[in-house]
């Protein structure tokens, strides 16, 4: 059985991988589509119902994102913001630029009896719009107003076609669930039944289908999350003909190669393969300051050592990666602006030979964490925290050198074991230290020194996307920030990053 899918067309807007994030929220699997590619997609895909988001841009501007709707004819379509105004400029009603900017918290008057908004919980809606429809084009009717907002919310049942104004998709509109659970269920008629295990059932049916009775693939493990529930669900498909590969690339946290390698025997009794590789990577990035170069190179000599120890991989046509959907996303899209290459996603070079393998690549972090526990993987490997396949190299800023991985190797070391001694590390999405390429001035031993500092960095999110300091007690900041000036040779100070994504990322680099 396929499942039945929601296409979510992105305009540009800064929530529309919420709006993904919710649908699958109620199982329903939904996809996100820049509005580009979107007519190919439909036409190739007939989904199920669209959704069309928000967007940065005004309808009424040359050139601005749009999509046929006609393409999408009997098809449910929810226009959210930018995509109410497209519904209402390309069905035959009319858009303004308003003088009353709405942005904020809003109180929708006078919901229509039976309508999608009507009987919510609560009335109030998070609105950001500059434009807004003025008139709603023949067969749909006005559902509910705000104070400036002559249509907050319009539709046309017959057609099952809706338009909100506001983003009933963020948690500040307290009651946005249900107008979404009305379109998808009371409109759409949708079932629901995205689950793990559907999903489970579905991509090892697809891998055995692409992969053949004969194929193989290899699996790159890292010990992480993300390619350990790749590695068991190619397992569970093809048995052992998924050839799991882990490279130490020497850029691990300390110790971390050594535990990978015997919580993966352990647990999957598979044959890992393990390269340890550091001369080649080290000697990839001598020079290199720059981090999309720092990832492309990574990125590639993780394909020659594949290509290199060919003998040993016979017969792997394919390369299984642990890619999510926020990697494909953060990669770049017409839509979306690149801000990093994830090496694996945008790193591999075009000269692979192998065919890419990502069944994770459309599910989110805590999404694939459910699916390693139907897979029934230990909650040791489940719970880790996310760490990027570029490892150190992406938290050393500047040269990568063999002696300021071991610095960070030792801070973070430091820093993670405080944490965890205070049971601090619950509820923290990822936590570590990065070394900085700049020095300062300092005295230790009434000697001066001109060294490097170290940044902490611990943040909470949901999925990557967006995510916020985390709180640490200044007790166990200072704590952590003496024993690692005491401890790791070459650093002199301790800072700790209180930036939140956006506008900064997670990572340094
Ligand atoms: P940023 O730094 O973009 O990170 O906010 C978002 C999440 O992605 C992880 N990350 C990566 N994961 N390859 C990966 O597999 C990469 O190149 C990469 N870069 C960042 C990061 O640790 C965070 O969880």
């Amino acid at each position: 059985m396929t499942h039945q899918r929601v296409l979510v067309v992105d305009f540009g807007g800064q929530y529309t991988q919420l709006i993904v994030r919710r649908v699958r929220e109620f199982g329903v699997y939904s996809e996100m589509v820049p509005w580009t590619d979107a007519a190919q997609k439909i036409e190739a895909e007939k989904p199920d119902a669209v959704i069309l988001s928000g967007g940065p841009r005004s309808v009424l501007e040359e050139g601005a994102p749009t999509l046929d709707l006609a393409l999408l004819e009997g098809i449910p379509i929810l226009g959210i913001c930018y995509g109410q105004q497209l519904m209402a400029q390309r069905l035959g009603g009319r858009v303004v630029t308003s003088n009353h900017k709405e942005y904020g918290l809003r109180e929708l008057s006078g919901p229509v009896d039976s309508s999608m908004v009507w009987g919510l919980a609560s009335n109030r809606v998070w609105m950001s719009h500059g434009d807004q429809v003025e008139a709603v084009p023949e067969g749909f009717i006005v559902t509910s107003t705000t104070e400036s907002c002559p249509v907050a919310s319009m539709e046309n049942v017959a057609k099952r076609q809706y338009g909100v104004q506001f983003h009933p998709e963020v948690t500040h509109t307290p009651d946005g669930k249900t107008v979404l659970r009305r379109f998808l269920f009371d409109v759409c008629g949708l079932r629901g039944d995205w689950t793990s295990e559907s999903f489970i059932e579905e991509e090892i049916a697809k891998i055995r289908e692409t992969v053949g009775p004969e194929g193989k693939v290899l699996c790159a493990v890292s010990g992480g999350v993300d390619s350990s529930v790749m590695a068991a669900l190619l397992i569970q498909a093809i048995g052992d003909r998924a050839v799991c590969v882990f490279v130490d690339h020497g850029l691990l946290r300390k110790d971390e190669a050594k535990q990978v390698i015997e919580t993966f025997g352990d647990h999957f009794k598979a044959n890992l393969k393990a390269f340890h590789e550091h001369d080649r990577f080290f000697a990839g990035l001598k020079g290199v300051k720059d981090p999309e170069a720092k990832r492309k190179s990574i990125g590639a000599n993780f394909v020659q050592v594949f290509e290199d120890h060919a003998n040993e991989l016979k017969g792997c046509d394919f390369l299984a990666q642990g890619t999510l959907y926020p990697d494909v996303i953060e990669s770049g899209s017409p839509t979306a602006a690149k801000i990093k290459t994830h090496h694996n996603v945008g790193g591999l070079p075009d000269w692979m030979r192998m065919k890419l393998i990502e069944p994770l690549r459309w599910l989110f972090k805590d999404e694939v964490r459910a699916v390693g526990r139907k897979l029934g993987l230990p909650e040791e490997m489940v719970d880790r925290e996310p760490f990027p396949g570029p490892g150190l190299g992406v938290r050393i800023l500047g040269e990568v050198t063999p002696e300021r991985v071991v610095m960070v190797q030792e801070a973070d070391w430091i820093f993670r074991s405080e944490l965890k001694a205070r049971g601090l590390n619950k509820g923290i999405w990822q936590s570590y230290a990065a070394l900085l390429d700049v020095k300062s001035v300092g005295v230790m031993g009434d000697e001066r020194t001109y060294e490097q500092p170290i940044v902490l960095r611990a943040v909470e999110s949901e999925d990557a996307m967006t995510a916020r300091a985390v709180d640490l007690p200044f007790e166990a900041l200072e704590t952590i920030a003496r024993r690692i000036v005491n401890e790791v040779q070459g650093v002199n100070r301790v800072f700790y990053d209180l930036t939140s994504k956006p506008p900064a990322t997670i990572e340094l680099e």
